[in-house]
């Protein structure tokens, strides 16, 4: 089986309703994420901090998978599939997917101050100040925030390396490291960019950008793939 290895950013969840950081009227022109997604936010305004989580948690719930997330599950039928994704939403399992790497964190889990390991599933959508691990340590978003390393880096690489065809579909690749994953797949492979802003990449070989939504592209997409294999 060939195995696909799809990055996805915020803009596959666009069409759900979830907003992605730096598009007009994305997230990040509305919020400084100093002060909300980094340790120094979490040290001088805890509550803020998860405030804007569980606002987020809170939309999370209220809002389904698209076609998108759909076509990438119908994928699973003739390739292996493995999702990279930077959203911390939970709209590729809902939808069915079975490979995800979410190297950004999980917004419908918290993670202990005092011992990461111990992550824990939030029940409905507010975490807050006072909730605990069973060793008494305050409760915190299992997200990465600026400013922290992304753990999950090395697997992210593995799965690049071991790519037969790349797919990138809603993500502005301004972000580091994530960003770089691409550059860790082979030159020879064949690469797929979906999003409204989609460009070929200096440098980058056997690359198509596809202009459009990724609810509206990803369907035909995936169908071309499975009549190929
Ligand atoms: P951005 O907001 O930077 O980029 C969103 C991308 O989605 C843009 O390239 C848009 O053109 C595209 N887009 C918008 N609507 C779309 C649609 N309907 N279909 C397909 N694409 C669409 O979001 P990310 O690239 O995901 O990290 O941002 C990367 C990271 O920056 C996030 O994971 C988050 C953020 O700060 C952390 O919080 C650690």
């Amino acid at each position: 089986m060939k195995k696909i290895v799809v990055l996805t950013g915020a803009g596959i969840s666009a069409e759900s309703g979830l907003k992605t950081f730096r598009d007009s009227n994305g997230l990040w022109r509305n919020y400084r994420f100093e002060e909300v997604a980094s340790p120094v936010a979490w040290a001088q305004n805890p509550e803020l901090v998860l405030e804007f989580y569980n606002i987020r948690r809170k939309q999370l719930l209220e809002v389904e998978p698209n076609a998108a997330h759909y076509a990438l599950v119908d994928l699973e039928a003739k390739y292996d599939v493995r999702i990279v994704t930077q959203n911390i939403d939970d709209l590729h399992e809902r939808a069915g997917s079975n490979n995800v790497l979410h190297i950004h964190g999980e917004l419908r889990k918290a993670r202990s101050t005092a011992d990461p390991s111990l992550i824990y599933d939030i029940e409905g959508w507010e975490l807050k100040w006072g909730d605990q691990c069973e060793k008494g340590s305050q409760l915190r978003p299992h997200v990465v925030w600026f400013g922290e390393p992304v753990e999950l880096m090395p697997r992210a690489e593995a799965l690049m390396r071991q790519a037969d065809i790349l797919m990138v579909i809603g993500t502005s690749l301004v972000v580091y490291p994530a960003a770089g994953l691409i550059y860790d797949v082979d030159a020879a492979v064949p690469k797929y960019y979906v999003d409204p802003n989609a460009k070929n990449i200096g440098g980058m070989r056997n690359l198509t950008p596809i202009a459009g939504k990724a609810a509206e592209v990803l369907p035909g997409l995936v169908e071309r793939l499975l009549k190929e294999e």
